[in-house]
């Protein structure tokens, strides 16, 4: 699945979201950014060019300094 990184925090653009064919990426108004579902994601990637300030990554491309975000993606969709 892809995963929405740091860059996302404080801007969520929303340009993934409209884009998004599975209606995947979520977010509630006390998170601080949006998140991908891994459970209905299908990797398209139509979501990562869309992000102005390119936080979406595929899982296994993320960058060391966003590690933290794969967890706080899975905690999500936990709730
Ligand atoms: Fe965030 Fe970029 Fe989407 S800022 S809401 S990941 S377009």
């Amino acid at each position: 699945a892809f995963i929405i990184t740091d860059p996302c925090i404080g801007v969520k653009d929303a340009s993934c979201v409209e884009v998004c064919p599975v209606d995947c990426i979520h977010t509630t108004d006390e998170a601080d950014q949006y998140y991908i579902d891994p459970e209905v994601c299908i990797d398209c990637g139509a979501c990562q060019p869309e992000c102005p300030v390119s936080a979406i990554y595929e899982e296994d491309e993320v960058p060391e300094e966003f590690q933290a975000s794969i967890k706080r993606n899975a905690d999500f969709f936990k709730q």
